[in-house]
């Protein structure tokens, strides 16, 4: 059913190579003093009920630096002789354990495929990082994602605390390295965009292929199964964050969950689906007629939130602070809804963050950094002021206008009840201009009403 729509998407780019992977270990190591260690550790496995898991996605950090996507694993480094070496801990093979949950890299495998120098069984953790930290002065770990590594690493430092007293060596500090590690991801390889450029793709021809398949009787969860069908079609482990697909007064609700009402005739559908490819996320909104043919009130928003979109695209570009496509957006929707009558006070008053009209119907930021992470890493004001745009930063530029007349604390227009629409690309910046990533996934008013309801 899938096989037309899966033909545009093309074939997916090689993945991240051992070099690479290298290139990262480096870039954070050089930073690092070299009687210090690195520890990163997997994420928990979290439990749905019983002896049944939430499908398993590791700590962006540990996929960054090592590719090892396995649960129950620690990575540690250390410079010996003035060389820095890696060492995964990992579930060791184990037959009885792999009949029943599946295939592990285990200890050999690590060694083999990954960007490792030494490997080991997690049982073994304990007494080999105490050796290290032992004769460490300064422990990079992030506390509060495994309790158990945190006692190891504390334990470790205690014991080491007493050593000093007997022989006067120094402190063992600890500091969080995910600074210095988010500092890295924030610009992306050209590695790393050809995975976030996949999966951009698969997530624009998912949403086409939802925007094909809407008609009216259509409910919220048919659509969401045919964009989320398509995403595992397509190859992707899946969705990045869990869809918002909200049709009419739905739409209005930012994050709506429940995905589960029939949608009505004359309604705006308003989806945010993306999906996740080797760990890089894509986030998509489009929100369209289910009936493919907007209303002339529907058309006036919509344009608006698209000229508005287009504005803040215009503004990602090398040198430009991070939050110059917000005020572009943020400016563009205020000078349409005066036009349209909706907001009644001047432009300047109407931006005003405390007073202002404009955040009535819009009331979310325009951007945030994507990568491993839909809502990635990277501080956006860093010493308080807001960061430029350097080439190989991946944002989403996401307006929106959110009409819900089941609100008690607004007086909704009339002519715009229970009509929400966003419009979300996700753009990489680079030195000759915005590249938008997501570009294939229509989103003018005559792409839209062409291919609503149109098979591929
Ligand atoms: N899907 C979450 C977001 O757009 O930020
Ligand atoms: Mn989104
Ligand atoms: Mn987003």
């Amino acid at each position: 059913m899938f096989d037309d729509a899966r033909a545009l998407v093309g074939s997916a780019p090689p993945p991240i190579s051992i070099d690479e992977f290298r290139s990262r270990q480096s870039r954070l190591f050089s930073q690092i003093g070299s009687d210090e260690i690195v520890i990163l550790c997997s994420s928990p496995e979290t439990i749905h009920s019983n002896d049944v898991h939430h499908p398993y996605r590791s700590q962006s950090d540990m996929i960054y630096l090592t590719g090892w996507y396995e649960p129950e694993s620690v990575m540690f480094a250390e410079c010996i002789d003035g060389v820095w070496k890696v060492t995964l801990f990992v579930q060791p093979k184990d037959t009885l354990k792999e009949i029943w949950e599946g295939r592990r890299p285990g200890v050999e495998g690590a060694l083999k495929d990954w960007a490792v120098d030494f490997a080991y069984p997690i049982g073994d953790l304990r007494s080999r990082l105490g050796d290290a930290i032992s004769r460490c002065s300064k422990v990079h770990h992030q506390t509060g994602i495994r309790n158990e590594i945190d006692s190891i690493v504390t334990d470790a430092i205690q014991l080491r605390g007493r050593a000093r007293q007997m022989n006067g060596s120094g402190p063992v500090g600890i500091e969080d390295p995910s600074a210095k590690i988010a500092e890295l991801r924030l610009r992306k390889s050209p590695a790393e965009i050809e995975q976030m450029r996949h999966a951009s793709i698969v997530s624009s021809i998912a949403h086409e292929a939802a925007m094909r398949s809407s008609m009216s009787g259509r409910t919220e969860n048919q659509i969401q199964a045919i964009i989320e069908g398509f995403f595992v079609f397509a190859g992707t482990s899946g969705w990045a964050y869990p869809s918002i697909v909200g049709c009419g007064e739905n739409a209005t609700i930012l994050h709506y969950k429940e995905n589960n009402s029939p949608c009505g005739d004359d309604e705006i559908i308003l989806i945010d689906a993306g999906s996740e490819f080797r760990g890089y996320a894509s986030d998509i909104t489009r929100s369209w007629p289910i009936n493919g043919k907007f209303t002339d009130a529907q058309k006036e928003l919509y344009q608006l939130v698209l000229d508005s979109q287009e504005a803040a695209i215009a503004e990602c570009k090398v040198g430009n602070p991070f939050n110059a496509p917000h005020e572009a957006a943020r400016r563009v929707l205020a000078e349409g809804l005066i036009k349209l009558g909706v907001i009644t006070q001047n432009l300047e008053e109407s931006l005003d963050n405390e007073n202002g009209q404009l955040k009535n119907w819009y009331m979310h930021n325009t951007s945030h950094w994507i990568g491993l992470d839909v809502h990635d890493v990277g501080i956006y004001k860093p010493n308080g002021e807001p960061r430029l745009f350097e080439s190989g930063m991946c944002l989403t530029v996401e307006p929106g206008l959110y009409f819900g007349s089941w609100r008690p604390d607004v007086d909704c227009p009339e002519r715009y009840s229970n009509i929400g629409i966003r419009i979300e690309d996700d753009v990489l910046i680079t030195e000759s201009g915005p590249d938008v990533l997501t570009s294939s996934c229509p989103k003018t008013i005559a792409e839209i009403e062409s291919i609503v309801g149109k098979s591929f």
